[in-house]
């Protein structure tokens, strides 16, 4: 059977930094809410001008220099996305052409804070299948686009970049071990823009004063379905799998809040020394939080040949994830 293995991750993340002393000067909030709602100090914003497929191809470069797989050698890239460069074309067509891979297929996946997560899933099914050999899954945003600037509950939680992983079909143990994916649409109201898609298109000239085309979240709400989603899917995945919280080397949550991620690593009971975080850094950059954890770990020697290593994210739709791999 083929496995898809982890064979070169990426990231881009933009230079401004914009810190919660500068969100003080925007909104009514302090550096001691954000910090103890949500554990984040600071988050990277793009600045005027720059391109969300200019971040996507440059974690990809990165990602394929490290894997020495030639951009000609992809079969497929699939990027996890809510805020692409235009409603269409895809950005993941986009990037394949700024990387010169004549061979690739490209589509975007549009399951929010999940986006990278269920592009492994995908991944993983073409490489078993033998379809694809090689594939380049991004997952990357730029929310601050799209976020309320005042709105206090939103505006302090987003942050920009982008991240990527090429898998490659192997014969060994090392790769996917297992992926699931869920969704529940009833809750579609929890978080959303209701602006600029074919309801409301973004040539209605109401749209801004009506404050559609902006990030709306009932933060309480996913709060708490988020949790409980997260531990059971992972559960059930680890279940499946035959393996137990003990065995399990790196868990990397979405970054969405560092109160969801101890009480999701509490609820598997995996040793709070096993669970990674950067929110601090980041904030939430939804579709680009694990790959760019997971860069970080690889980068840093977190990871090594052999780890068993569990993600989980939970986002708009609503969907939510887990997948477990042999590093
Ligand atoms: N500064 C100061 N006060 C604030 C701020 C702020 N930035 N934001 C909200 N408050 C106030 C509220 O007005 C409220 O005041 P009140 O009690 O007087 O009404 C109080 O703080 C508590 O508000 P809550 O919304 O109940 O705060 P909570 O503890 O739930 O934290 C948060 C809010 C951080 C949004 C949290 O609910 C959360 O992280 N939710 C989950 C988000 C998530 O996982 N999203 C999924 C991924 S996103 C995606 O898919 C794109």
């Amino acid at each position: 059977m083929n496995r898809a293995r982890v064979v070169g991750t990426g990231a881009a993340v933009p230079k401004k930094v914009l810190s919660n002393a500068d969100l003080e000067k925007l909104v009514e909030t302090s550096d001691e809410w954000i910090t103890t709602r949500t554990g984040i100090k600071e988050r990277r914003i793009v600045s005027e001008g720059e391109k969300f497929s200019d971040l996507c191809t440059k974690a990809s470069e990165i990602a394929l220099k490290r894997s020495h797989v030639k951009p000609e050698d992809l079969d497929m890239i699939l990027v996890g996305t809510i805020s692409s460069d235009m409603l269409f074309p895809a950005t993941s067509c986009l990037v394949q052409h700024n990387l010169g891979a004549t061979k690739a297929a490209a589509s975007d996946v549009s399951a929010a804070c999940v986006g990278f997560l269920y592009g492994l899933h995908l991944a993983d099914g073409l490489i078993q299948s033998n379809k694809a050999e090689n594939v380049l899954v991004v997952g990357g945003e730029i929310l601050s686009r799209f976020v309320d600037w005042t709105d206090r509950s939103t505006c302090v939680l987003f942050g920009d970049g982008a991240g990527a992983v090429v898998l490659q079909a192997t014969k060994g143990d090392h790769g996917i071990l297992g992926s699931r994916m869920k969704s529940n649409g009833a809750y579609a109201d929890f978080i959303c823009m209701p602006g600029g898609g074919s309801n409301r298109p973004a040539n209605d000239p109401t749209q801004v004063e009506e404050k559609l085309p902006y990030i709306k979240m009932k933060g309480n709400e996913t709060f708490k379905v988020a949790v409980k989603a997260m531990a059971d899917v992972t559960s059930e995945l680890l279940n499946e799998q035959g393996f137990t919280h003990e065995q399990i080397d790196l868990f990397i949550p979405h970054q969405a809040n560092e109160r969801i991620i101890n009480a999701v690593g509490e609820k598997l009971k995996i040793a709070p020394s096993k669970v990674y975080k950067n929110i601090e850094r980041y904030g939430n950059t939804s579709a680009a939080s694990i790959p760019i954890a997971l860069d970080e770990c690889a980068r840093e020697g977190r990871i090594r040949v052999g780890n068993l290593v569990l993600l989980t994210a939970f986002g708009a739709g609503l969907v939510w994830g887990s997948v477990l791999l042999r590093w």
